[in-house]
Order: structure tokens, then C-alpha cells, then sequence
């Protein structure tokens, strides 16, 4: 076999055969395919597209080029969760207390941010002694001791997918359905679970820039998924504007918090308690509660401080400092400014992506894979979608760190401050309003 002829298969529109992608994935894994072969059958997959079988052929393949974890000593069935990215995006610390109240277990493996996304990593990193890099070996004392773990994601999980995501990265082939789908997908099945909740989010800040994006990925990964036997749902999440009111790092740990204390932004609540009650429900451990239900109860819990106390037990366990009021951070951020708005009406949008960008601006993310984050750096959002605003009325709080190096008036400072203004739409009219949870999708 030979590489030169699976991408003129592709190039050509033809369906790639099993053994086709093996050999690919095969090579791309050992290194034996060069880079600039590989980067040409992605492009040719990112304009011709794969069917059903390619996709899952290429899924399955990505997640047996390295380990699969076995996940047996939780000795229960494990659902896990992924999020397909966005800005402001912290609900991964809300579902795990929320289902672990309902007696789930979690085994849970996250990813640091790069780009205009966040991390959940790098946010439960924000935490002053919280341990994110715990060895395999140890997750069955954590899970034995407190029903869950949540560490970063280890090298030997899908390593043809990390050589994959790197080209992709520079060579313009990150969106497309097939890839993006298998990438997901191949990471979820080694990871073990017996069954995997989606968000696939949609709008500016995501991937998928339309519903109608969202759903063929959502629906091509629920296909993938009953392939390789994972029962799998996806909730299609709004993600035009940032979720909740922050992002960064501290500030969005400081904002789970005020969730799971009963404060939470409408946004957040919604998403997080449909993922955790479908996550609940995959996990057998609904009673006899009905998903609707379900979800009330997870809003309950928000408030009652049900969830607020499996949150605690789990920073505890991976070493994280608590005090009487809530977790200490690794920083304090510090106000740099406020951003004013030049006119008065509605607001009718907030570009999420523009706003990630500016967050990485202030020191919140990473361009490069190297780059240190400034924990404290973060932006809070004074108004939402649908908010009325005065001419001058503060729009946002813009932090850094008690280090940080910007300059007020610099122009990096000045051009940090135009794309947060260019971000907001505002209107005359008040706009159509979007609801955060747009669908949940399961298998037919
Ligand atoms: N997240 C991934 O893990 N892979 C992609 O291709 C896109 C988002």
C-alpha cells in the first residue's frame, strides 16, 4: 500500500477502505508518513468529506494507536463528558459534584486551552494545591476515596490524534466535520467510559459556526459512537456569546462557586443541569426521577448546597486549599479597567471568539503551547444578550494579575480594549433572544 494513492483516492472522491485508513493512521502514529503527506490527505478529507464507515474506521484506528484506559475498578457505569469548546466555558466543575450527589462516578480527563477556548485544566489549576497531573495508578484510590477525579489528559491516549491536531493546526484543516468528529470521538473511546455526554456548541466562539453545523457534527458523532458501542448524546449548547459571566481562570472558578452557592448565571444553570441530568440518566442512577425532573433537581441542588459539597470534597482530595469561604486561587486578580459603552440600546450580541481572543490578550490563555497563563487576567461581563444600556454605562471588568506586565494605555492594552468594543452589537431594537440549551440528541 502506499500513501500516494489513498490521497488520490481522496482527491478523487473515493471512498477510503479500511485497510487505507490503517495504513494511515498506522503512519502518522510511528512517523513513517511524512508530515506534508499527511497534510495533504487531510485536505483532501476536508474537501471531499469521509461517509459513516470512513469516520468510524478512522475513529476506532486514532483511539487504538495508543492506550485504552480500562476503566473496571470503578465498578459502575462511567459516563463522560466532552465539551467541542468555547469561551467561558465552566461546566465541567458544575456536573461532576451535580452527578456524584446523585451517587455517579467520575473518572474525568480534560484539556489545557489553547488558542481562543479555555481549559479546564488550566482552571481547576487556578487553584492554590490542586494537583490536575494525578498518575493513572492513583485514580482508583481517588475514586475509591471520593467518587471522582479530573486530571489533564496523558500523551499515551489517541497520539495519532495529537499529531493530527498539530497539522491541522497550521495547515487550515481544523474544521471539518470527519476530523473534528474522529478527534473527539477517538480521545472519548480510549478514555474508557461506557458512555459519553456532548456539548457541541454553536455560534462565534465555537467550532461550528451554525446550528445547522452543530447538529451534522453532533449527529456524526452519535454515529460514530453506537459503532464503537458507547452510548452516546449530544446537547447542542449556544455559544454566540460567552457563557456566564466570566472568562479566565480564577474568575470562572470564583463564578462556579457563586453557582454551586445558589448565584449561578441563567445560562450556566440551564447548561450545566441538562448535561449532568443526562449524564445522571446514562449513568443509571436517575431513580425514579423522569429527565425533566431530573434537571429541577439539579437546579435544587445548586441551591441547597448539595453539589457545593461534592465540589469541596473533590478540590480536598487533589490537594486543593479550602477555606470558610470557598477555595483560594493561586493569584488575586486585580481591576485594569472598565469598558464603557459609546451608546445606548440593546445589546444584541458579543462576539464570543472576539472576546476569547481578547481574554488571551490579557494573559488568560495560550497561543503557543508553551505560553504561561495569567491566572488572575480575566474579563466579567456586566451585560448579557438582551440587556439595556446607557451611553457610558459599563459594559465589562477587565483583570490581570497582581504580575502583570500590561501597561494601561499601551497598545497592546488599546487594542485589547477596541476588540472588546468591537465585540458588542448594539441595537436600537432588542433582538431575538436565543435560549442557551438548543437541542439534545440521542441515538434514533
Ligand atoms: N476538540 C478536539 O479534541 N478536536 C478537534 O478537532 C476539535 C475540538
Amino acid at each position: 500500500m502506499n500513501i500516494v494513492d489513498i490521497i488520490l483516492d481522496k482527491r478523487y472522491g473515493r471512498e477510503l477502505t479500511y485497510d487505507q485508513i490503517m495504513f494511515f493512521v498506522k503512519g502518522v502514529t510511528d512517523r513513517s508518513i511524512p508530515d506534508y503527506q499527511t497534510s495533504a490527505l487531510l485536505m483532501a478529507i476536508v474537501l471531499n468529506g469521509m461517509n459513516e464507515r470512513e469516520m468510524t474506521s478512522l475513529t476506532l484506528e486514532m483511539a487504538d494507536s495508543g492506550v485504552h484506559d480500562d476503566l473496571s475498578y470503578v465498578g459502575d457505569v462511567t459516563v463522560d463528558k466532552h465539551s467541542t469548546g468555547g469561551v467561558g466555558d465552566k461546566i465541567t466543575p458544575l456536573v461532576m459534584p451535580l452527578c456524584r450527589s446523585f451517587g455517579s462516578k467520575i473518572v474525568k480527563l480534560s484539556g489545557r486551552g489553547l488558542g481562543f477556548t479555555g481549559g479546564t485544566v488550566d482552571k481547576f489549576s487556578s487553584i492554590q494545591g490542586f494537583n490536575i497531573d494525578i498518575p493513572k495508578e492513583d485514580f482508583p484510590k481517588l475514586v475509591k476515596e471520593c467518587g471522582m477525579v479530573i486530571s489533564g489528559q496523558t500523551p499515551e491516549l489517541a497520539p495519532a490524534d495529537k499529531v493530527l491536531y498539530a497539522l491541522r493546526d497550521v495547515t487550515g484543516t481544523v474544521d471539518s466535520i470527519p476530523l473534528i468528529a474522529s478527534s473527539i470521538m477517538s480521545k472519548k473511546i480510549a478514555a474508557g467510559a461506557d458512555a459519553i455526554v456532548l456539548d457541541v456548541t454553536c455560534g462565534s466562539g465555537a467550532f461550528m459556526k451554525t446550528e445547522d453545523r452543530a447538529r451534522e457534527l453532533a449527529s456524526a458523532m452519535i454515529k460514530i459512537g453506537r459503532l464503537a458501542k458507547r452510548k452516546t448524546t449530544a446537547v447542542i449548547t449556544d455559544m454566540d456569546q460567552p457563557l456566564g459571566r466570566t472568562c479566565g481562570n480564577i474568575i470562572e472558578m470564583q463564578e462556579v462557586y457563586e453557582t454551586l452557592t445558589g448565584n449561578g448565571a441563567q445560562d450556566v444553570v440551564d447548561v450545566a443541569t441538562v448535561i449532568a441530568a443526562r449524564m445522571i440518566m446514562m449513568a443509571g442512577k436517575a431513580g425514579d426521577l423522569n429527565e425533566e425532573q431530573l434537571v429541577c433537581e439539579c437546579m435544587n441542588r445548586l441551591n441547597n448546597g448539595k453539589a457545593l459539597e461534592e465540589y469541596l470534597t473533590l478540590i480536598r482530595s487533589q490537594g486543593g486549599i479550602v477555606d470558610d469561604n470557598g477555595p483560594l486561587y493561586v493569584d488575586e486578580p486585580v481591576e485594569l479597567c472598565r469598558i464603557k459603552s459609546k451608546q445606548s440600546g440593546f445589546i444584541n450580541g458579543i462576539k464570543a471568539d472576539e472576546i476569547g481572543h481578547a481574554s488571551v490578550m490579557l494573559g488568560a490563555g495560550r497561543i503557543r503551547k508553551d505560553d504561561v497563563i495569567d491566572m488572575g487576567a480575566g474579563i466579567r461581563f456586566l451585560k448579557k444578550r438582551g440587556d439595556e444600556v446607557k451611553e457610558g454605562e459599563d459594559l465589562c471588568v477587565l483583570y490581570t494579575g497582581k504580575n502583570s506586565k500590561i501597561v494601561k494605555g499601551s497598545e497592546h492594552y488599546r487594542d485589547i480594549v477596541s476588540r472588546i468594543l468591537n465585540a458588542y452589537t448594539i441595537g436600537d431594537i432588542k433582538g431575538p433572544q436565543r435560549s442557551s440549551v438548543i437541542d439534545v440528541l440521542t441515538e434514533e
